[in-house]
């Protein structure tokens, strides 16, 4: 019978076992998996841990800021954090295909990360202790989807952040490997998280990147964090938040559509809100979201996010459709 406690101390023997007295290094995304995964690192061997976080500019409105502060306070987490903003701009401008777009949002990712690694490594070396470890926050839903132990077929390159090219020289460290999402929230309260992460939604690696059905631009990412700040603060302030699974929100970039406005006609793009159900991401249902507060995150959204005179809501559940639009 399932109990987070003793997940925890199966876990961190488990860790202390394969690790030793190695050092170990983790990616911090903003997302639960993998703070609680570095979490549960950090449980099992303390300071052998140092934990990158690599600011890929795709985040939501405030994460940088609760990694860097709250997460670090309530952990104790060694933390270096990379700012590879322009370094992924400029390597998505241009881009519009999904697969495209994920496979260079993992490519840059892995080279900044390695950037960070590789001076990290000499360091270590120079020190006598060599890291020979990489925590990677990979849950048994992303074991299954991205075909590895089923045998299915791989919808999309699932990017986890962490994700390692294959000559890196690393032994993979991955404690949620058997794990459902809420298992990992268990665990995560268990180990005194904060509940703003702890409590948040399935973010993907790819970040906004994949929520932009068009080319990547550093306008369209401002607006589109915008118009996601207001969704999650609407459905937080009516208690939604145990209801959905997650809320992806996307802008159709190429699409516009003519709107009135203020003084007169606009010709702006549509945000989508994907409210979703879900017990583990696998299937998912559209979530029937009360009408006042649908009525409410539409007219903020359309009166304070510049460009944007359409909200529209996806009514779709998985399958057919996926959870994410790319
Ligand atoms: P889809 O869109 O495939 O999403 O129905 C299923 C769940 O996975 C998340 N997702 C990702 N998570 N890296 C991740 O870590 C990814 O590349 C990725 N793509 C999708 C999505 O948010 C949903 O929870």
């Amino acid at each position: 019978d399932w109990n987070s406690g003793n997940v925890i101390a199966e876990q961190v023997a488990r860790i202390r076992e394969q690790v030793g007295s190695g050092r170990v290094l983790s990616a911090l995304s903003g997302g639960v998996d993998s703070a609680v995964s570095t979490a549960l690192v950090h449980e099992a061997v303390g300071d052998q841990l140092t934990a990158v976080f690599v600011d890929h500019g795709l985040l939501r409105k405030g994460e940088r800021e609760q990694v860097e502060q709250d997460y670090v306070a309530s952990t104790g987490v060694r933390l270096i954090t990379v700012d590879a903003r322009e370094q992924f701009l400029t390597a998505l401008s241009g881009v519009s295909d999904p697969e495209e777009k994920r496979k260079i949002i993992g490519r840059e990712f892995i080279r900044s990360f390695e950037k960070v690694q590789s001076e990290l490594v000499a360091e270590a070396a120079a020190e006598g202790e060599p890291i020979r470890f990489l925590v990677q926050g990979t849950l048994y839903p992303d074991v299954v989807e991205s075909g590895g132990g089923t045998g299915t077929a791989n919808i999309k390159s699932h990017h986890n952040v962490g994700g390692l090219p294959e000559d890196l020289q690393f032994e993979l460290v991955e404690p949620l490997r058997t794990l459902f999402k809420d298992e990992v929230r268990a665990i995560g309260r268990e180990l005194g998280l904060p509940e703003a992460i702890v409590a948040r939604q399935p973010f993907p690696g790819p970040g906004l990147g994949i929520r932009i059905v068009g080319e990547v631009t550093a306008d369209r990412l401002e607006i589109l964090r915008d118009a996601d700040a207001i969704a999650r603060e609407e459905l937080t302030k009516a208690g939604l938040d145990g209801e959905i699974w997650q809320c992806p929100v996307v802008l159709l970039a190429d699409v516009r559509s003519v709107g009135v406005q203020g003084d007169g006609r606009t010709y702006g793009h549509p945000i989508v809100l994907r409210p979703v159900s879900s017990e583990d991401a696998m299937t998912a249902d559209w979530t029937r979201l009360p009408y006042d507060v649908l009525s409410k995150i539409s007219n903020r959204i359309t009166n304070e996010v510049r460009d944007i005179n359409r909200v529209v809501l996806d009514v779709t559940s998985k399958p057919p459709g996926t959870i994410e639009w790319e």
